[in-house]
C-alpha cells in the first residue's frame, strides 16, 4: 500500500537504507577486529511526515499492520515496532533541542528478513536517517551507524557489533566496505568488474539464532579475560598465546576470530590485486573455521558452500551472524553460467541472488 493510501497524504520525506552481505571476517566486529562487507541492492524505504493527531502512526507493509502510540515504551512481548520506537527514543535522547513532532511512517522493504543480512539495522539505519533529514539535524553518517547499534544493544537488547550499521549507512553497492571495528576507520574500494557474488539461502529460520550468538559473544568475552586484553583484535595471529586459555571450547572460539582477522587483512590485498584465486582460497579457509572452531554453521550450510565449490566458486562461505541464513560465494564471470545451471539443479533458483 502506498503512502497515499494509509496516510492520505503525500510524504514529505523518502529514505532508504541498504541490506549488506559480509564477504570475509565474521564475529570480529565486536571485540575490535576487521571486516569486508558490501551493500546489496536490496533495501528497505521509509516515508515519512507531520500529522496533527498528537500519536505516532507507523505502517509496516511487511507485516501489513499499522501501530499508534504516544510513549517510547518497549512492548512486553518482541514486537517489530519495538525498532521503531526505539529509534525514536535514540533519536530525541541524542537531539535534545529539537522540539519533538508527532510523524505517520511507512516502511516498506524488499530484504529478505532474518537470514544474516542485516535487515534490522537497515530498518534502524533507515529509520535515523529519515528523521534526521525530517528535523535537519545533521548527524553525519558514522554516527547514524552508532546511534542505530545502541537501538540494537541497548533498546532492544541484542549483542550485536557495529559492521552492519556501518556498512548500511556508508556502504556502496559493489564497493568493498573495509572497517577497522576499534576505530571506525574505513576504507571503500571497487570489487574487481569479473569478480561475481552470488547469496544462496539455506532456508533455516532464525529464532534460534539470537541465542546462539549472544553465547558466542560472551564466550569470545571470556577469551579477552583469559588472555587479559580489551579487545582480541588487538591480538596478531603471531602473538596468539594459546597456554593462556585453559577452556578448549574458548579456545577454539578465539582461534577463529585471530584467524579471521589475518584472512580479513590478507583479503583485500587479494581483492586490490585482482587475485580472484587467493580470495577464493580466504573464503573457504575462513568457512571451515567458522564451521569447526567457532561451530557456527549447519549441516545444510556446509552442503551449499561444497556444492558451490564443486560447481566452480573460487570461494564459498557462511555469511552473517551464523547458525543459517546466506551463503555467499565468488564466481568469475567466465563460468558464471556453468555455476548458476550447477547450483539450480539442486537448490531452488529464487533462493539463489545476485549480489
Ligand atoms: C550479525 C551482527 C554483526 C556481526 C555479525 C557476525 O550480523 O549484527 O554485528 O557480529 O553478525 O559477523
Amino acid at each position: 500500500m502506498s503512502f497515499k493510501a494509509i496516510f492520505k497524504q503525500k510524504p514529505e520525506i523518502i529514505q532508504s537504507a541498504n541490506a549488506r552481505v559480509n564477504l570475509i571476517g565474521e564475529h570480529t566486529d565486536y571485540t575490535g577486529g576487521f571486516v569486508l562487507p558490501t551493500l546489496l541492492k536490496f533495501k528497505t524505504t521509509i516515508e515519512v511526515n507531520e500529522n496533527d493527531e498528537k500519536k505516532y502512526q507507523v505502517y509496516s507493509e511487511y507485516f501489513k499492520e499499522k501501530k499508534i502510540f504516544n510513549d517510547f515504551i518497549k512492548s512486553k512481548n518482541n514486537d517489530w515496532v519495538d525498532y521503531i520506537k526505539g529509534c525514536l527514543f535514540v533519536f530525541f535522547d541524542e537531539s535534545k533541542s529539537i522540539s519533538n513532532k508527532y510523524l505517520n511512517i511507512n516502511i516498506s522493504s524488499n530484504i529478505p528478513m532474518e537470514r544474516g543480512i542485516s535487515s534490522s539495522s537497515a530498518l534502524c539505519v533507515g529509520i535515523i536517517k529519515s528523521l534526521n533529514k525530517f528535523f535537519k539535524s545533521h548527524i553525519s553518517d558514522k554516527h547514524i551507524a552508532i546511534l542505530a547499534q545502541k537501538v540494537e544493544r541497548d533498546y532492544i537488547g541484542v549483542s550485536g557489533g557495529i559492521m552492519d550499521q556501518m556498512v548500511s549507512s556508508i556502504g556502496i553497492h559493489r564497493k568493498a566496505f573495509f572497517l577497522d571495528c576499534l576505530n571506525l576507520k574505513y576504507e571503500l574500494f571497487d570489487i574487481p568488474k569479473n569478480w561475481k557474488f552470488y547469496l544462496v539461502d539455506s532456508d533455516v529460520q532464525r529464532n534460534l539464532r539470537n541465542s546462539s550468538y549472544n553465547e558466542r559473544y560472551s564466550q569470545l568475552k571470556k577469551a579477552e579475560k583469559a588472555l587479559s586484553v580489551e579487545y582480541l583484535g588487538s591480538i596478531k595471529l603471531e602473538n596468539f598465546n594459546k597456554e593462556k586459555i585453559s577452556d578448549p571450547i574458548i579456545l577454539k572460539r578465539a582461534k577463529h576470530v585471530i584467524t579471521e582477522n589475518d584472512r580479513v587483512l590478507k583479503s583485500i590485498e587479494y581483492m586490490k590485486k585482482n587475485k580472484i584465486e587467493e580470495f577464493g582460497n580466504l573464503m573457504i579457509k575462513s568457512h571451515l573455521s567458522y564451521s569447526n572452531d567457532f561451530e557456527a554453521s549447519t549441516r545444510g550450510v556446509d552442503l551449499i558452500v561444497k556444492n558451490s565449490i564443486k560447481a566452480g566458486a573460487y570461494g564459498s562461505r557462511l555469511t552473517g551472524g551464523g547458525f543459517g541464513g546466506f551463503t555467499v560465494s565468488l564466481i568469475d564471470e567466465n563460468k558464471l553460467d556453468k555455476w548458476l545451471k550447477q547450483m539450480s539443479n539442486i537448490y531452488d533458483i529464487n533462493n539463489i541472488l545476485e549480489v
